[in-house]
């Protein structure tokens, strides 16, 4: 078989890659080494920018996300039993981001796929690239027991962070950069109304709280926890319990409790492999970087790479030109470094770490008042959460 470009890894990279190269006329096939029902099984997190969501109506696939989607304008940052709003739209002159969860624009990208016809290959088996050094790359895998090929282009690795693509590499050719943070992310789904209607990011000594949504009627929570935590030892009315120590009161008053049905720890890492293209192979979204959530930031920093793989990608084919192609690393890497540092500063200002004293807590909270009541200092907090320009 012959393609343009093969895309590995069907998250939502892949996805977005795929029907923004489709709806150019450019050929590409995406394999998955797991099955569809398995990648629409993950939850993750749900804050779209103004940029991704472009994208998503680029790929033709934003019609559900704008009717379902909520738009917000703001979110607060509780501290020392208060809190308060951060106005994105004021502060921006306009911008908001949209809170859609990323399994449901999962499910709307390859929706979108199926109706164009494009092909996906899932349950593919040792999905390999070959030749990205060269002028034939191609990529083998397995499917039902068949070894098969795929001559190519070009390829895109959007495999995530465990993925074949960064591993195919000689290890002299890439260097990375990584941290590690000493807590997780103990998450929950449940079917109450949220809290409030924005987003709360809250600093405790006890520990950071997040209180997110995915609709009126589903929120999405979070407190931070030791990594060796055991999801058994946290039933719901202990992880309620604690979230409501950690909210102002007027916020632990009004939080609406029930049963949760997804519970879940995740660690937080911040991490950069550079550069992002090898020859005919681009690293593309996790595959490449791994930002910890507190800025919401992941699944944006996968949406701007392949932002700018599109783009070079269109020059290549029509206008012939490899210019954006050659700049891909440089210009995807410009932007992930800055999302790299909000991610980190959002995490450092706002968890406790085991270091974490009295003097440190107090620090924490002068920033956030600071944050808070000076224009130009929310400013930049804005900037970066609503999103910094392609
Ligand atoms: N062969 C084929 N497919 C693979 C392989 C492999 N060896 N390894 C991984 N994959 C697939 C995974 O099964 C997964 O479906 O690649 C896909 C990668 O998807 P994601 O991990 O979602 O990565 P990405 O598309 O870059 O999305 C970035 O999703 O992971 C979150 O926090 C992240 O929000 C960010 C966004
Ligand atoms: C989420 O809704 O899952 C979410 C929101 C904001 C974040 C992280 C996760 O910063």
């Amino acid at each position: 078989m012959r393609t343009q470009v093969v895309i590995i890894g069907s998250g939502p990279s892949g996805l977005l890659l795929g029907q923004l190269l489709t709806g150019a006329g450019i050929d590409n096939v995406i394999l998955d080494r797991v099955s569809k029902d398995y990648i629409l099984g993950r939850v993750r997190a749900g804050v779209l920018e103004e940029g991704t969501v472009g994208l998503m109506d680029r790929a033709k696939a934003g019609a559900r996300m704008h009717a379902e989607g909520l738009p917000h304008d703001g979110f607060s940052l509780a501290f020392d039993g208060r809190d308060h709003r951060i106005d994105l739209y004021g502060l921006t002159g306009g911008k908001r981001v949209m809170v859609y969860g990323q399994t449901e624009l999962t499910r709307d990208l390859m929706e979108q796929r199926a109706l164009t016809g494009a092909p996906s290959i899932y349950a593919a088996a040792n999905v390999a690239p070959h030749d990205f050094d060269g002028q034939n790359p191609y990529v083998t895998y397995e499917r039902d027991g068949i070894n098969q090929r795929i001559d190519c282009d070009f390829i895109a690795g959007c495999d995530g962070f465990h993925g074949i693509s960064r591993k195919s590499v000689p290890e002299k050719a890439i260097r990375t950069f990584e941290k590690v943070y000493p807590f997780g992310w103990l998450g929950i789904l449940a079917d109450v109304a949220p809290v409030s209607h924005e987003l709360i990011y809250a600093n405790h000594p006890r520990g950071f709280a997040l209180c997110s949504m995915r609709s009126q009627t589903r929120s999405r929570y979070y407190l931070q926890c030791a990594l060796d935590e055991k999801l058994e030892d946290w039933t719901d009315q202990r992880f309620w319990d604690e979230l409501r120590r950690r909210l102002p009161a007027h916020h632990a008053e009004a939080l609406v409790t029930g049963a949760s049905f997804e519970k879940s720890i995740a660690p937080l890492r911040s991490f950069v492999s550079e550069p992002m293209r090898f020859g005919r192979l681009f690293l593309v979204g996790d595959a490449a970087h791994i930002v910890p959530p507190t800025g919401a930031k992941g699944l944006n920093l996968a949406a701007s790479d392949v932002h700018y793989l599109f783009e070079g990608l269109l020059e290549h084919y029509q206008d012939r030109s490899n210019a954006g192609v050659d700049a891909y690393s440089a210009h995807a890497l410009a932007r992930v470094w800055k999302a790299v540092r909000f991610s980190w500063w959002m995490t450092t200002m706002l968890h406790r770490f085991p270091d974490t004293g009295d003097f440190d807590q107090k620090i924490q909270e002068a920033e956030l008042d600071y944050l808070t009541h000076s224009r130009a200092a929310a400013t930049a907090l804005a900037e970066n959460y609503v999103g910094l320009p392609f």
